[in-house]
């Protein structure tokens, strides 16, 4: 089943109705198979909207509709044929000989259900089948059961469907209790099929459905079997949810990540440094699986430290027992669910684009002041990766003759604005002015990111002296970056983003206007968020 996942329903619908409208170019003497639903008014509203503009004619159009109510006549305003010529029949110039739904009156009910399957398989079947789908997993009105009815059938409807679908009538006692239905065989004969879902309240089904078994239980379930199912949906149905793993120094942290992007579970393993790189990778492996066995994943997406080739998706990380570690295969080996990778600073500034200070910006850098200085940058919502190592913004020059970093060059901007930069420059001035606040500061509580703004808050001008010096260098850099990138959005991260609005405000006053600057929302759940959402992007 291919999955479309829009970010509404004004884009499910668009979606839609673009395929069903290629579908009437590509055949314009096409068999349609529709729906009834809140789900598909949109899709019917923009289809009425591409025939008022003359893209799409129906006039060769022959059309079936999945189900009918019975009894109920065709002119009560809660019956499907009402509802298709309401939405649809009588807004574009379908002939209505054509457009065929089961009789909701017919006496004979077993002859009706055997006209119906009839007259579909005498026009050579349906082309393009749209179904929505019932809380509980109905498609048509084939409703869960250990036996479906293959073919066009009376049926009667379940408890559930009586309480979803009483929201149409005044009275609960008004809805009626049996439909006649298109049966499952007769929707699998469908050349092609559409499923759109929206809303929370599908979620949970369409979870079951990308578990990609067959349950009688959950009809839509036997829509895996058919070789060409687009499942169209906005994110709050889908619920394929995804595991965001971010690999750390010290520990691995897991996430699973719903369709709206929120964590909905979190768990740890300490990270292990002292073994093979099989080793951690079946630790990360035996905590996913566990994870798996609570919520429906549907994907894994992992950030890591190191160095990524993106072409065997193998890693290598100097604090890890990774060298060349075809990371993602072993783990895709192990779970049997698709696995993707990024960096993990490109992960974090992915998440915080997506659910963090970013959501609203298409273009973003994110800078982590920590050990290091790492980066992600974001253009059109995506990570930029360049030839695979975009976002080393740590390592750039600032100083052609500088201080020499770890990764062989001098004069890298890390080693003058991270956060290991401020801890030297605190300790330095501590030694230098040993009766300043900021000394008593650092004497009693060590020399840490934390150590200046407690001693400026104290009034310390020796700690306000060091903070500047520190800032001047953090400002080069991000002018740097907004030189050559121009972004919405500079979003701080890493250990002193912590220190909020005292960092920030003074920053900012160095950057001036027209620099956006913001610290970031998610904190340590942007990476795991980030990670997840690989799948997506
Ligand atoms: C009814 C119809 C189904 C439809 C379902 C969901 O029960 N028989 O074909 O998919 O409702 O409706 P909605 O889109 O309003 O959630």
């Amino acid at each position: 089943m291919r999955v479309i996942v829009c970010n509404d329903y004004e884009e499910m619908s668009l979606r839609a109705a673009k395929l069903v409208a290629s579908q009437i170019i590509l055949k314009p003497n096409c068999v349609l198979g529709l729906a009834k639903g809140s789900t598909p008014i949109g899709l019917y509203d923009n289809l009425v909207k591409m025939y008022e503009e003359g893209e799409i004619d129906f006039s060769d159009v022959t059309s079936f509709n999945l189900d009918e109510y019975y009894p109920l006549s065709p002119d009560n305003d809660q019956s499907y044929r009402y509802f298709m010529n309401k939405h649809l029949f009588d807004r574009v110039n379908i002939d209505i000989k054509r457009t065929h739904v089961p009789n909701g009156l017919a006496e004979d009910t077993d002859a009706e259900c055997l006209r119906y399957e009839g007259m579909i398989n005498a026009v050579g079947g349906v082309d393009l089948q749209i179904l929505g789908i019932g809380q509980n997993g109905h498609i048509g009105f084939n409703e869960p059961d250990a036996n479906l009815n293959t073919i066009t059938h009376l049926t009667d409807l379940t408890k559930s469907t009586i309480d979803a679908n009483s929201r149409f009538f005044e009275k609960r006692e008004d809805v009626p209790t049996k439909a006649i239905t298109m049966g499952m065989a007769s929707i699998l004969k469908s050349k092609k099929i559409v499923l759109l879902a929206s809303g929370r309240s599908k979620a949970a089904v369409v979870a079951e459905l990308l578990k990609e078994s067959i349950n009688t239980n959950v009809p839509a379930t036997l829509l895996n079997v058919h070789n060409d199912v687009v499942l169209i949906c906005d994110k709050e149905a889908y619920a394929g949810m995804s595991l965001g793993i971010d690999i750390g120094g010290t520990s691995v942290k897991f996430g699973v990540v719903d369709g709206l992007n929120e964590i909905v579970y979190k768990d740890s393993i300490p990270t292990e440094k002292n073994c093979s790189d099989a080793e951690i990778i079946d630790s990360i492996a035996d905590k996913c699986a566990e994870i798996a066995t609570k919520f429906p994943i549907s994907s894994v997406g992992v950030g890591t430290p190191g160095l990524i080739n993106y072409e065997t998706k193998t890693v290598s990380a100097s604090n890890l027992p990774f060298k060349n570690t075809p990371l993602v295969k072993m783990l895709e080996k192990k779970l049997r669910l698709p696995v993707f990778i990024n960096n993990d600073a490109n992960c974090a500034a992915l998440g915080e684009a997506t659910s963090g200070v970013g959501k609203d910006v298409k273009n973003m850098v994110m800078v982590t002041l920590g050990t290091g200085i790492g980066g992600g940058i974001i253009i059109d919502k995506k990570i930029y990766l360049g030839r695979g190592e975009a976002g080393e913004i740590g390592h750039m020059c600032i100083e052609a003759d500088g201080k020499k970093c770890a990764c062989g060059a001098v004069g890298c901007w890390e080693r003058y604005a991270s956060a290991t930069a401020l801890i030297e420059m605190t300790k330095e001035a501590a030694e230098k002015e040993p009766d300043s606040l900021l000394a008593k500061v650092v004497a009693k509580n060590g020399a840490d990111g934390k150590a200046v703004f407690e001693a400026i808050e104290k009034g310390c001008g020796v700690g306000k002296a060091v903070l500047d010096k520190y800032l001047n260098y953090l400002a080069v850099g991000i002018k740097n970056i907004v030189n050559v990138f121009s972004p919405e959005l500079i979003v701080i991260s890493g250990g002193l983003s912590e220190a909020g609005e005292a960092l920030a405000a003074p920053l900012k006053e160095k950057l001036g206007s027209n620099v956006d600057i913001q610290i970031s929302a998610l904190g340590n759940d942007a990476g795991i968020i980030g990670a997840a959402l690989l799948c997506r992007v």
